[in-house]
């Protein structure tokens, strides 16, 4: 057992961001970018009603304790007091200390590091209080946004999985995922690297 776990959701917050537990008050946000098919282009789901993002909502609201082998939590991105998105966290393996991180914004709130910034936020979580050993990310290869973020996070392209995921909206029907992931030291010596320029929002995009 990690040090960290279990662990029980807490707001945590960014220099421009908060994120915290959805409500049911968020429902017009959420649908907001959950229900348009530009942003669910590469997710899992496509784009959602008004009754799939209130269930999706309640589900939300009772994830909110990593402690064991597939808990998550997906937590709102709160900006200037608007829902913009959400990110996610999901506790794959206690015994090999490894979980897995997503995201989603409203394309009002992409271009601007919002990710970045929620996701470092995330990962800081993970490799320090929740004392994980690995985050990876899977993705679909087409999807170049996520890619760009996963490679502004200093993540590496681990494995790409060829048709292994059954898509109606991908050609043929089949999508294929790729594995992006990060390990502690790594990102230990990538936030001190941050540090000593100052602020991570003076890197390179
Ligand atoms: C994937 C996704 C979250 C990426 O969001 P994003 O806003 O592009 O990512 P970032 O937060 O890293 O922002 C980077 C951009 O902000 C710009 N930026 C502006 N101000 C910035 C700041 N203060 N700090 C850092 N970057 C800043 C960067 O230059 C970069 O712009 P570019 O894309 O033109 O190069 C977004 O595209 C999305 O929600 N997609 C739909 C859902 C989805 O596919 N999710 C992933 C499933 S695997």
């Amino acid at each position: 057992m990690s040090a960290g776990l279990p662990w029980d959701f807490e707001p945590l917050r960014t220099d421009r961001l908060r994120l915290r537990t959805m409500t049911p008050a968020d429902l017009d946000d959420v649908l907001d970018y959950q229900g348009r098919d530009d942003v669910s282009e590469f997710l899992l789901h496509p784009a959602r009603t008004r009754e799939q993002v209130a269930e999706a909502i309640t589900l939300c609201t009772a994830h909110t304790r990593l402690e064991q082998d597939g808990d998550w939590i997906e937590p709102a991105v709160e900006l200037d007091g608007r829902v913009v998105g959400h990110m996610y966290l999901h506790l794959h393996s206690v015994e090999n200390l490894g979980a897995e991180i997503g995201w989603t914004l409203h394309p009002d709130a992409q271009g601007r590091g919002y990710a970045r910034e929620a996701a470092t936020a995330l990962l800081d979580l993970a490799f320090g209080r929740l004392g994980m050993h690995r985050v990876r990310a899977e993705l679909d290869p087409r999807n170049d946004a996520s890619i760009a973020l996963c490679r502004r996070l200093g993540m590496r392209e681990e494995a790409r999985f060829v048709r292994d995921l059954r898509e109606p909206r991908a050609p043929g029907g089949w999508a294929d995922t790729g594995v992006w992931a990060i390990l502690d030291d790594e990102w230990a010596a990538r936030r001190a690297d941050e540090k000593g320029l100052g602020s991570a929002r003076r890197l390179p995009a």
